[in-house]
């Protein structure tokens, strides 16, 4: 097949990490017999500090050309909280422009770095969670507002909003192992009264094969560490989506190997990302770990150009490079306790480049 990629590196560790990404794309179709495009674009403090504003419209529009979008990371200390524009409006708005509402994040604790993680690994075997956070609505995008003695941020959801991607989850939840668990607040918010509602309301009916529970937020913080195991689909709001998965990245020890995908109402022009930041503090020293990027880029493979044997083979590979101990700093340095990560401490981590070579060994 053929198709363009838009790739938008972003600031930090970004272009490093997004590179490894290509490099691993370039591969498969080569190996798969494809012709990928790739054409780069400014998003974030990169685009703000070239001119002047976070989503520049050529990136707009590149974005909107494109069968899929692969992107790196947004933000650092150089671009501070209060500056009237900062690099995270950039990724809000492109994900807002894109109509980007259902946000895949996939936790699957690998065996081999289970002792990377704070967690006991007897929690961790055979944990596998499907996070659905919905990305275009909540106190993201409200009406926000602010004088000198008060500010305010409006949580705003519609029946629509949150029709769709209870939908897209349920369906994800039809191909694993068939249980989805709302979480809300609905004790407290009236945004979550009408979500648990709309969730009660098309289940049944639309989905009467799928174990529906719900979840309040804050039991889910402590489910999430007390039985991991016990999760198949989430699907949740915007702000306790960001929140959860942050927790969540570590059953699978590092935020440096979880993806993402941002999906709209179509296949085409899906959006891929490493759930990590930039990580201002190590960039430019090529030690990040590349797996969160290049899982993403297996993400696209599947949901975007619905090549389903290539991100198999994808995701096949970086198991392997994990496997043979190729282990970046970030899995490494969290190992403490005896097993693979422990033993690759002694070697202090493999480079970036060292990772992504071991990605294209397995391809
Ligand atoms: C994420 C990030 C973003 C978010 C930031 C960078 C705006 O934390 O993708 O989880 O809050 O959505
Ligand atoms: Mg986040």
């Amino acid at each position: 097949m053929k198709a363009l990629l838009a790739v938008l590196a972003g600031d930090g560790i970004g272009g490093e990490v997004t590179a490894e990404a290509v490099r691993t794309l370039e591969r498969v179709a080569a190996r798969f017999g494809h012709t990928f495009e790739f054409q780069t674009a400014l998003l974030g403090g990169a685009a703000i500090d070239a001119v002047g504003e976070p989503l520049p419209a050529a990136t707009l529009a590149l974005a909107r050309r494109a069968d899929a979008i692969l992107l790196g990371a947004v933000g650092g200390p150089k671009w501070p909280a209060d500056a009237k524009v900062r690099p995270e409006q950039g990724l809000l708005q492109l994900r807002k422009s894109l109509g980007l509402f259902a946000n895949l994040r996939p936790v699957v604790p690998h065996p081999a770095v289970l002792d990377a993680s704070p967690i006991k690994a007897e929690l961790l075997h055979g944990v596998d969670i499907m996070v659905v956070r919905e990305l275009t609505g909540g106190i993201y995008f409200g009406d926000k507002s602010r004088t000198a003695t008060e500010a305010v941020d409006v949580c705003r959801y519609t029946v629509e909003e949150i029709e769709r991607v209870v939908r897209l989850a349920a369906r994800l939840a039809l191909g694993r192992r068939r249980k989805l668990c709302s979480i809300d607040k609905a004790n407290v918010l009236e945004t979550s009264r009408l979500w648990r509602s709309v969730v009660e309301r098309i289940m049944p009916g639309e989905f009467p094969d799928v174990q529906v529970e719900h979840m309040l937020v804050d039991a889910a913080a402590m489910h999430l560490i007390r039985r991991p195991r016990d999760f198949d689909v989430i699907v949740t709001e915007n702000m306790f989506g960001d929140i959860l998965t942050d927790e969540a990245s570590m059953l699978a020890g590092s935020l440096g190997i979880l993806p993402s995908a941002s999906l709209g109402a179509g296949e085409r022009g899906g959006l891929f990302e490493p759930i990590h930041g930039s990580a201002p503090d190590i960039a430019g020293r090529g030690i990040a770990n590349p797996y969160a990027a290049i899982l993403s880029a297996a993400m696209l493979l599947r949901y975007s150009l619905r090549l389903e044997n290539e991100a198999n083979a994808v995701e096949a590979a970086v198991s392997r490079a994990i496997d043979s101990g190729a282990l970046p700093a970030d899995i490494v340095a969290a190992g403490a306790r005896p097993g693979v990560a422990a033993r690759a401490a002694q070697r202090a981590g493999v480079t970036t480049r060292a990772a992504g070579d071991a990605v294209l060994a397995g391809l």
